[in-house]
């Protein structure tokens, strides 16, 4: 069959390649190897976040302690370390300055680290689990446009010790600079919690679309239970159908209910008020 044949055949298969790929599991994380060509690399329009943004994410440190392993660069041709963040708490770059973290952060191995750093009027500002651990001055200029940004280690100084070689979760920028108490707030929900979604289009570069960015190299999706979770929670919310709402729970209920309910039982002569059913739900986590 001459090429020009097979095409049609070709494009179909990557047309159908791409369908299958569009539907992203928000909660699955991802996994980078450890060499410079495992990578994720998009090019997004900093436009609606050059004069101020929120970067925040959970992430697993999996390389040696004393290592900066990079997950996030932000590379313009003018600044090379336009927004730099490493794993260790030592580069927290953002307009091309460093804020280094690290005589007030140690941050533990294979364990879910929440990270946000904030900017907005020459002030940048970095939170390790909803704690507040620096703050500092930027140049007072907006950011550079026009670059791109990748995950995976730090493409300003392509150091073998920045490799990041670990576990990234719920990446997110919002355009907006959040405020201690929000950035509190997304820490306190957990690893499994939709605490993000609540920011609307202010959220602009979301985790569901970067899982959908071309991976290079060992990058794979890893499972991150948050599933499992979400799945509970709705289940939850059977409690609130008028045959169970605002009611005294009795042990004909729970066999309704049976299968995976088995944990309520406790709650037998319970009213299931709202407050009793949030209670679950924290409790799921
Ligand atoms: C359960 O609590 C709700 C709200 O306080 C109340 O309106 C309802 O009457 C209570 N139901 C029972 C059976 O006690």
């Amino acid at each position: 069959m001459s090429l020009w044949k097979l095409g049609p055949t070709l494009l179909t298969l990557v047309f159908l390649q791409a369908v299958y790929t569009t539907a992203a599991n928000r909660n699955m994380a991802l996994k980078f190897g450890k060499t410079f060509d495992d990578f994720v690399q998009f090019t997004p329009d900093m436009h609606p976040v050059k004069d101020s943004v929120s970067i925040c994410a959970w992430f697993k440190k999996q390389s040696p302690a004393d290592r900066p392993g990079t997950w996030f660069t932000y590379w313009t041709s003018s600044y090379i370390y336009e927004i730099v963040i490493s794993d260790n708490a030592h580069n927290n770059y953002m307009l091309h300055g460093n804020l280094d973290v690290r005589s007030s952060v140690t941050v533990p191995q294979n364990t879910w680290t929440h990270y946000c750093t904030t900017w907005s009027s020459n002030t940048r500002k970095v939170y390790y689990n909803g704690v507040l651990v620096g703050t500092k001055n930027t140049q007072s200029r907006s950011m550079t446009l026009g670059g791109f940004v990748l995950l995976g280690h730090d493409k300003g100084s392509v150091n073998e010790h920045e490799i990041f070689g670990g576990t990234l979760f719920k990446l997110n920028v919002f355009t907006k600079e959040l405020s201690g108490g929000e950035v509190k707030e997304m820490w306190k929900g957990g690893l499994c919690s939709r605490q993000e979604a609540e920011y609307g289009r202010l959220r602009y570069i979301k985790w569901e679309d970067i899982l959908l960015e071309p991976r290079n190299g060992d990058v794979t999706e890893v499972d991150t239970g948050c599933s499992a979770v979400e799945w509970k929670m709705q289940h939850w919310n059977v409690l609130y159908k008028e045959a169970y709402f605002n009611k005294v729970f009795t042990a004909g209920m729970l066999e309704e209910l049976r299968s995976s309910w088995d944990v309520l039982e406790y709650f037998v002569g319970t009213n299931m008020t709202d407050g009793v059913i949030r209670h679950f739900k924290i409790f799921q986590h």
